[in-house]
């Protein structure tokens, strides 16, 4: 949305109260540079510094320093059993029901998907929003494509012209080269009238001792304020009031990275809504006692999410008592998580009071000795960000469930750039392939291949899942491969 606020030189007056906050604040530097400004310039990091209140900023940066510690060794236990289901040994009939239910709720217009699209993708090193990225399929397609396919697909499958509200978040540096993409495509096909931007809040960056950094001398430096700005976001934009006037009731919110999502997933809306808690999450089994990845568990009788420096290498490695052959704690997080509309509903109740935390970042901006702009090599500073995951403790523990489905199904993340080996644009592309290889063998058709690709694209439009692809059957199809359409495979 355009902003009203003008870029006026403030009168000397303005400028005089606004110095002496910041200054009284410990953070009058930020005018360091003022006097060699121009009058557009001036007018420009006034307002952008009206948006702040320095002393907040104060409190965070000290509050995200210094956390509360654990006064004793936290209690952590795997969540309960009533709580939990698995698509790796529930019983069919069950996941069947909870699919059947989830897409009733589709039909009945009930289901809207929230993406967090607003993360910056540094390590991925592409200038575009990650959803922008093509990560080699023959198709080429991007993951905001995929994305609205499946959407496309999940809406057809459940018929009665269902729509499935799809709010894209987005921060400053994603905002405009998102929406353009979307334009540029046609939405991907989508009716834009369901797809809805919307934008995440922005905080300063700080330097290794609390100072505001300045990105020019006439701009601060700031960064997107974590996934958890979600929920803010959600307000503020308008969001929530949009879902509430469709009549939503289920929420499912996940992130831009993961090529495999699914995207509105009948089994996990069903799931949620059948045990009817406020928050559920997926999770996908740890690979090892060593693998990086947070876990979610109880703690302290608490939903939660424990990093993995968290937890000591004795309670990682225990194995599960009913099933020696797993380990005790092994739900990783996968960042897919399901809320009930009636719980957003009080997302002013505890919004505010969620922590930062500190993510220390090379953060380009004015060394103030040298009045120069500098690219850092290491880390400089910090940037404050709220977790979308540290809603989960405030909530009570029969209010939240957890899902463990299939890791080579559901969850391959895009983070690092090509060549790295891990959860980069190969591994997706792969991903993908390879699961469209099983659909297609799983249908009774079979794949060969001349070289070392043995993958097959399948098309989110032909498939969301595995299902309708009964014409594959006694067919032939040569990796690799894309099936667009049913007429693809002869
Ligand atoms: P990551 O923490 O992996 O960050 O985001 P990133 O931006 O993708 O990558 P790096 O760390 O800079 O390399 C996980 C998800 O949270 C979203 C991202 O877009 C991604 O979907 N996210 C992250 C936001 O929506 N807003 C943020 O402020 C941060």
């Amino acid at each position: 949305m355009a902003s009203l606020v003008s870029n006026r030189e403030p009168s000397a007056q303005q400028l005089g109260e606004l110095r002496q906050k910041y200054e009284a604040a410990g953070q009058g530097h930020v005018f360091k540079y003022w006097d060699e400004l121009g009058s557009a310039e001036k007018g420009e990091l006034y307002n952008q510094l009206l948006t702040i209140d320095p002393n907040r900023i104060n409190e965070l940066v000290d509050r995200a320093l210094n956390p509360p510690k654990d006064v004793e060794k936290p209690v952590l236990e795997p969540l309960p059993e009533s709580a939990t289901a698995s698509i790796l040994d529930s019983d069919p009939k069950d996941i069947e029901r909870y699919y059947n239910l989830g897409l009733k709720l589709v039909a009945e217009n009930k289901v809207a998907v929230v993406l967090m699209a607003g993360g910056q993708g540094t390590r991925l090193g592409s200038s575009a929003p990650k959803g922008c990225y093509d990560i080699g399929l023959p198709s080429h397609k991007s993951l905001f494509q995929i994305q609205a396919e499946r959407i496309a697909k999940i809406q057809a499958l459940a018929g009665n012209n269902a729509v499935v509200p799809w709010y894209v978040m987005t921060s400053g540096p994603t905002h405009k080269p998102t929406e353009e993409f979307f334009e540029q495509h046609g939405f991907f096909g989508l009716d834009r009238a369901n797809v809805k931007f919307f934008e995440q809040g922005v905080l300063p960056c700080i330097s290794n001792n609390g100072k505001i950094l300045l990105e020019t001398k006439s701009k601060v430096a700031v960064a997107p304020d974590g996934n958890g700005g979600i929920y803010q976001a959600l307000i503020t934009s308008g969001v929530r009031e949009d879902m509430r006037k469709r009549g939503i009731e289920h929420v499912h919110t996940y992130c831009v990275d993961n090529c495999l999502v699914r995207v509105a997933d009948p089994v996990f809306i069903g799931f949620a809504a059948s045990k009817g808690v406020d928050i559920a999450t997926k999770v996908v089994r740890k690979r090892n006692a060593t693998e990086s990845v947070g876990l979610i568990l109880q703690k302290n009788g608490k939903p939660d999410v424990v990093e993995y420096s968290e937890i000591d290498k004795e309670t990682a490695e225990v194995k599960d008592p009913k099933n020696p052959s797993i380990l005790k704690f092994r739900a990783a997080n996968i960042v897919n998580h399901y809320y009930s509309f009636r719980f957003l509903e009080t997302i002013e109740e505890w919004a505010l009071k969620l922590p930062h935390h500190i993510a220390r970042k090379k953060i380009p901006s004015i060394n103030f000795e040298t009045g120069e702009t500098v690219k850092p090599e290491k880390p400089n500073g910090i940037k404050l960000e709220q977790f979308v995951f540290d809603v989960f403790p405030l909530i009570p523990l029969e209010k939240f469930a957890s899902i463990e489905v299939r890791r080579e199904d559901e969850f391959s993340p895009l983070k690092n750039a090509r060549g790295t080996g891990e959860d980069d644009p190969d591994t997706s592309k792969r991903d993908i392939m390879q699961q469209g290889r099983r659909w297609v063998e799983k249908a009774g058709g079979s794949v060969v291949a001349d070289g070392e690709d043995t993958g097959v694209e399948v098309s989110p439009l032909i498939s969301y899942g595995g299902e309708g692809l009964e014409f594959l059957k006694g067919k032939e199809v040569r990796a690799p491969a894309v099936i667009e359409k049913t007429a693809d495979v002869q």
